[in-house]
């Protein structure tokens, strides 16, 4: 799974690893994958730390074919490494809109491929990638972000219909805020936006990472095996569509 060195990324791959998984634990961030699989291993279960640019698509074919050979073949894909940069649509430069397709996108579509190249000869498997709410247009100078994001929900739906007779499942798993470190950094006034969020959710209470990580377990088990293609909500019941 990719960006499993970050907030959410690091509980899904812990989640997925206590479901029986061998994890392949992938981010650009070495010693946050690696600290990832101290906590996985330490809770007895197996995963490796793999350092790649998700940026680069030979880096992504290797890491790849590394995760293959030391693991096993591909049984699951987490895709849900992503960077949100933000300011005013206005003044977004070319080299952050093309940074953020490349990271949020691209590397979801090439990994996306790699695993469905693999899952086709082995009768099927299972591609989650992480979306987010924005792509539901209630967000400001986030533009970059909520368009990747927003194309990671229809290529959702379009590998899903094409991957189906295949056994392979595809579906999308939409975080509303979490309390991570990247919430921090773009919020001067946290207090203010927390308020913000009780006040737009549903439920009155903050979202854990272990509540994406439920979900995408899910989405990665046996119990979901006739879902495929849709994105899931888990933000305490903010965006109702
Ligand atoms: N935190 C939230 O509230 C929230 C809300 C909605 C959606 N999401 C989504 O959840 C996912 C995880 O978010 P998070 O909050 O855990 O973020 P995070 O920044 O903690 O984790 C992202 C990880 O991706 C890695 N990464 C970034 N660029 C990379 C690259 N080029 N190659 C390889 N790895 C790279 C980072 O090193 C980091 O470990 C993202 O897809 C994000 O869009 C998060």
């Amino acid at each position: 799974m990719t960006g499993a060195g970050g907030a959410l990324g690091g509980a899904i791959a812990e989640r997925l690893a206590g479901d029986g998984f061998r994890v392949a634990v992938v981010d650009i961030d070495r010693s946050a994958a690696e600290a990832t699989v101290s906590r996985i291993v330490e809770a007895g279960h197996e995963a490796v730390a793999l350092t790649c640019d998700l940026r680069e698509q030979a880096a992504i074919e290797e890491v790849f074919a590394g995760a293959e050979e030391q693991l096993g073949t591909v049984q699951a894909l987490v895709n849900n490494a992503a960077i949100f940069p933000s300011g005013p649509f206005l003044e977004v430069e070319t080299s952050t809109l093309d940074d953020t397709i490349t990271v949020n996108q691209r590397a979801y579509f090439l990994t996306a491929q790699l695993a469905a190249r693999s899952m086709t000869n082995t009768g099927g498997g299972v591609i989650v990638n992480v979306a987010s709410i924005v792509w539901h247009g209630r967000w400001d100078n986030l533009s970059p972000y909520v368009a990747s994001k927003g194309a990671v929900v229809a290529m959702t739906r379009a590998l899903a219909r094409e991957l189906g007779r295949h056994d392979i499942r595809v579906n999308g798993v939409a975080p509303g805020a979490f309390p991570t470190a990247a919430e921090a950094a773009q919020h001067e006034d946290l207090e203010a936006y927390e308020r913000e969020i009780l006040q737009s959710q549903a439920l009155k209470r903050r979202g854990r990472s272990e509540d994406v990580a439920a979900l995408v377990s899910f989405l990665c088990s046996d119990e979901s095996s006739f879902i495929t293609g849709q994105t899931i909500n888990v933000d305490g019941g903010w965006i109702m569509v």
